[in-house]
């Protein structure tokens, strides 16, 4: 496994790798890696023999007053997991090579990242779409792998792909939970105590929903009256959002006539947990 620190060093040797007919998997992370980033590792070993795992805490996705400098790291146990799973190369980049003193570009998609996260978090879906842009033309990867455990970081991503033409195929991965249901998340660490039982909300109210809805329910204000049922049973719990989207566009629906997304965010104590599960209807619902 070899590691790069170094933007032109690494895009240069993927250059020369690709004109002798070699394919790369990119996967992008902010390290402190969980089970949930080796099923991406695995994913993208399988569509390509080179994998890059990139490993950067990305300043300009995180506002001033959020967790930024507590963001937990340790590059040590990172590689350990990346070289048990078989990746080729770590991109451990230095925030100046990233953003130098004089950096001044940023892409901003515009309609899919309004709501959701991007209503909570301003500036954050820009951030991401600049670092993950400037990570594509770093890495050129044929493929890039993105979790639906963020799912509108990988709608926005998939859109900022298509409108921006880059040669790259968007791979989804199903979220890893874990046995309990919880989503992994690096963030998971900041729990404490009883707040990581409290976190189970987010998943109840998942399945709730999910089990309602595929019991035939399609009324949203209903199906989120029982999802907020259960978050307010958790006294810590503090709702920042909790919606069913259209799958696609991202905006809010009413009622369910579309494949849609149920998503939420969830702040158990100071720790903010999103979650979300897709409700796809039926083959002859989408007929009628
Ligand atoms: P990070 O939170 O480290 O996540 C890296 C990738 O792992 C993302 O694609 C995310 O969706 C995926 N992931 C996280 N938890 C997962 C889980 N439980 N199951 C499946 N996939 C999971 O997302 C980011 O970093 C950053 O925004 C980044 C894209 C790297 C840009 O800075």
């Amino acid at each position: 496994m070899q590691i790069f620190n170094n933007p032109q060093e690494l895009q240069q040797y993927v250059l020369s790798q690709k004109r002798k007919g070699q394919l790369f998997s990119l996967v992008p992370t902010m390290g402190f890696l969980h089970k949930g980033h080796i099923s991406l590792m695995h994913q993208a070993k399988v569509y390509a023999n080179n994998v890059i795992v990139s490993i950067f805490v990305n300043p300009t996705q995180f506002a001033p007053n959020e967790d930024l400098d507590k963001y937990p790291r340790d590059f040590e146990g990172d590689e350990k997991k990346c070289k048990d799973a078989g990746v080729d190369i770590i991109f451990y980049p230095s925030n100046e090579s990233i953003y130098p003193a004089d950096y001044q570009t940023f892409v901003n998609v515009e309609k899919v990242s309004q709501n959701l996260c991007g209503a909570s978090r301003p500036h954050h879906f820009q951030g991401v779409t600049t670092v993950v842009a400037k990570l594509f033309n770093i890495c050129l990867p044929d493929y890039a792998f993105f979790g639906e455990k963020d799912f509108q970081q990988l709608t926005v991503i998939k859109r900022m792909t298509k409108d921006l033409n880059f040669p790259i195929e968007i791979i989804p991965v199903p979220t890893f939970r874990e046995d309990d249901g919880l989503a992994m998340s690096s963030r998971n660490k900041y729990l404490k105590g009883k707040e990581r039982e409290d976190a189970l909300v987010l998943y109840k109210s998942i399945k709730r929903v999910s089990e309602l809805f595929s019991r035939g329910e399609r009324n949203v204000s209903l199906l989120l009256s029982e999802a907020q049922k259960i978050i307010s049973s958790t006294p810590l719990a503090y709702i920042d959002y909790i919606k069913i989207v259209d799958i696609e566009t991202m905006n809010d629906v009413d009622f369910i006539t579309k494949d849609s997304l149920f998503a939420l965010a969830v702040k158990i104590g100071s720790t903010r947990l999103i979650d979300n599960c897709k409700l796809l209807l039926t083959k002859g619902e989408k007929d009628v």
